[in-house]
């Protein structure tokens, strides 16, 4: 049997990591998190004293950066230079800055080039053993996967996602700034408010993640029958 590709897109707050981990542990597959890419790549920057407003320096510094990803929905990591820096790409000093490497298009093309090639090599082979991969991410299933098996953009009212975020322990300021001002931002070079042909929209708002993680397992089953 082959491999699937389930792509969950939508802005931050939605619930898509949670819901990604969870769909990937109970089907066998990978959990591939996209914008762990662009936060490592601002680390790797902020460490390297590159200028992030310097687009080709940032794209030079992101084609070469060594970075590995960890695929374990159970634990995913991400490696750079071999130091596993998972917590660090959470911090707020990246969550602020992301945006300058995620609206860079001269970084943007690279990243999405590494990121199909992950998820190739998860149908080839790789932590799934070629069973395939949950990836989320916001123009995953229009631009890195279209032709995913699933494709799944979960959306949710502003209050809510940012309430969300806010549960997650930081300032109220900052988690509001960090979850509006950021999609404002990142608007200007992905779309993912409004679902593409052949994407499902998923309404978090009311929704536990248990009855989200089911709605996203019940579209991949219609989607191998
Ligand atoms: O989902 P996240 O908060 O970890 O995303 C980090 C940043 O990367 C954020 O600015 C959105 C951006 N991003 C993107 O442009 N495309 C993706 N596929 C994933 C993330």
């Amino acid at each position: 049997m082959s491999g699937i590709v389930i792509a969950i897109d939508g802005p931050a707050g939605t619930g898509k990591s949670t819901v990604s981990r969870e769909v990937a542990l109970r089907l066998g597959l990978a959990y591939f998190d996209t914008g762990a890419t662009y936060r490592v790549a601002t680390l790797a920057c902020l460490r390297d004293g590159v200028d992030l407003s310097n687009t080709s320096d940032v794209a030079a510094m992101v084609a070469t950066m060594n970075v590995e990803l960890i695929l374990d929905p159970r634990a995913p990591r991400v490696l750079l230079d071999g130091e596993d820096v998972s917590a660090q790409i959470r911090t707020d000093t990246v969550a602020l800055t992301v945006s300058k490497v995620a609206t860079n298009l001269e970084a943007r093309p690279i990243l999405q080039e590494m990121q199909r090639e992950v998820i190739r090599g998860e149908l080839a082979g790789g932590y799934s053993d070629g069973r395939g991969v949950c990836a989320e991410g916001r123009d995953i299933t229009t631009v890195i996967a279209p032709e995913a098996d699933v494709r799944v953009l979960m959306t949710a009212d502003d209050d809510v996602r940012v309430a969300r975020r806010a549960g997650e322990g930081a300032d109220a300021g900052t988690v509001r700034e960090a979850v509006l001002g950021r999609d404002r931002r990142d608007s200007a070079v992905v779309s993912f408010h409004e679902a593409a042909d052949g994407v499902h929209t998923l309404d978090t708002t009311d929704l536990t993640i248990e009855e989200a993680v089911g709605a996203v397992v019940s579209l991949a089953g219609e989607a191998t029958q």
